[in-house]
């Protein structure tokens, strides 16, 4: 499986955590985030991150910010993303299962590495739930995307 994690000055150590964690699990990750602590605007790296998705170069995207937040609100403006702040292995599982999520938020500031790495390694194992009740929410929510 290919991933990419992307990440602000906020991220920096979590996101050579979870890089190292993924490499562990065989999982290649491209690095779209920076490797210092100047300030950078978190919504050029989920942007980036999220394209990379919805282009196919890679199956799911990781985003990591101070809160998670900043990251998600901006993932979720890329037309075919489907961002989701994960607090708790819990927030992975039922992200992929009931709402297909195709890209994980993870707040540096308020989530620990082991607890990340929980978190990164559940929405990598849980496959989407294809029940129709299921697909068609989620296709609910990406009409919204031209509903406007
Ligand atoms: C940067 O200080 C911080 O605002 C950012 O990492 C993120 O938490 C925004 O949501």
């Amino acid at each position: 499986m290919k991933v990419a994690i992307g990440n602000d000055h906020a991220g920096v150590e979590l996101k050579q955590e979870l890089l190292e964690h993924l490499h562990q699990m065989g999982v290649d990750a491209v690095n779209l985030g920076v490797d210092t602590h100047e300030s950078v605007d978190y919504p050029d790296v989920a942007a980036q991150v999220g394209r990379a998705v919805v282009r196919g170069e890679v199956e799911l995207g990781f985003l990591v910010c101070g809160t998670g937040i900043g990251v998600c609100m901006a993932a979720n403006k890329v037309r075919g993303v489907r961002a989701a702040p994960c607090c708790y292995e819990y927030h992975a599982r039922m992200a992929r299962q009931h709402n297909h999520a195709n890209v994980c938020c993870i707040g540096s500031r308020v989530t620990g590495p082991e607890l990340a790495k929980a978190i990164v390694t559940d929405f990598i194992n849980t496959p989407v739930d294809e029940d129709e009740r299921h697909c068609r929410r989620r296709d609910k929510i990406m009409a919204l995307e031209s509903a406007e």
